[in-house]
């Protein structure tokens, strides 16, 4: 079998509605059109909802996995260019907080996933103890930033209860919802200069996506920017994110 890269990659924040699962979902599209076999899992059991960006109403969740109901290959989902989707659903909230036993069950079924490129797992905003859990078991971390002042200070706190509880020093920032790259950078020099003041931690930075009202209106009509709108800014913006992860 041709090799496979096997990356697990969560997508956080600190604040909530930065774009985190709009940008997963794209990716995922991108990935597939390049014939990177992708999973997306949906972490944000409480309040998830990556099928809705597929407009897709996905018949069993991770519930349903975790209660020990059905298996990984059942619950799984496909989408466009064979993207796989192992969906939540809006409203299990006693999912919220997985115990030591659920967190085994998941994490032997998604050992049972092979074959992959990327494993994109798409994190609730904060720094619960689910968020905390899901960054632990993926091998890099991508931090979803806006120039908002509260995602600003939000990112660095997530960074922070990130490094203190799991000893991670690696973050990927990616700046979203910017004016321009000058913007994008003199965000994420901010996010620098307080962290290399506090933390021992090494913050890249993966780029940038522009505010751009196209995304609202795909969203809005269910449906993937970089589908829809291939020739606007930030399909071409995630597209160079992009091509910099698979090379
Ligand atoms: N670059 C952008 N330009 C304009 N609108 C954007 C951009 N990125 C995301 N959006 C819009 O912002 C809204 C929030 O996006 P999304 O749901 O992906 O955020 P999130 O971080 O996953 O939120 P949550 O924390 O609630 O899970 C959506 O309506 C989406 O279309
Ligand atoms: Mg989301």
């Amino acid at each position: 079998m041709e090799k496979r890269r096997g990356k697990t990659i969560a997508i956080t924040s600190g604040k909530g509605g930065v774009g985190k699962s709009s940008i997963v979902t794209n990716m995922a599209y991108i990935f597939g059109t390049k014939d990177e076999s992708t999973y997306i899992i949906d972490a944000d059991l409480s309040l998830g909802n990556i099928d809705i960006f597929f407009g897709m109403v996905p018949k069993f969740n991770i519930k349903d996995l975790i209660e020990g109901k059905k298996d990984i290959n059942e619950i799984i989902i496909e989408g466009p260019y064979g993207i796989k989707i192992i969906p939540a659903t809006s409203g299990i909230v006693e999912l919220s907080n997985l115990t030591e036993e659920q967190r085994n069950i998941l994490m032997f079924s998604l050992q049972e996933l092979t074959g992959y490129d990327f494993l994109l797992v798409d994190t609730p905003a904060g720094i619960s103890s689910n968020v905390i859990y899901f960054n632990s078991i993926s091998q890099e971390i991508i931090v979803v930033v806006t120039p908002d002042p509260a995602s600003i200070a939000d990112s660095y706190a997530v960074i922070k209860v990130l490094y203190n509880k799991t000893g991670r020093k690696d973050f990927n920032i990616l700046l979203n919802m910017v004016k321009d790259e000058a913007e994008a950078l003199n965000v994420y020099r901010k996010i620098l200069a307080v962290s290399d003041q506090f933390l021992d931690v090494y913050l890249d930075f993966m780029g940038y996506i522009p505010m751009d009202a196209n995304i609202r209106q795909a969203t809005k009509r269910q449906k993937l920017w970089v589908e829809h709108f291939p020739d606007t800014q930030a399909t071409k913006a995630l597209l160079k994110i992009c091509n910099k992860m698979v090379s």
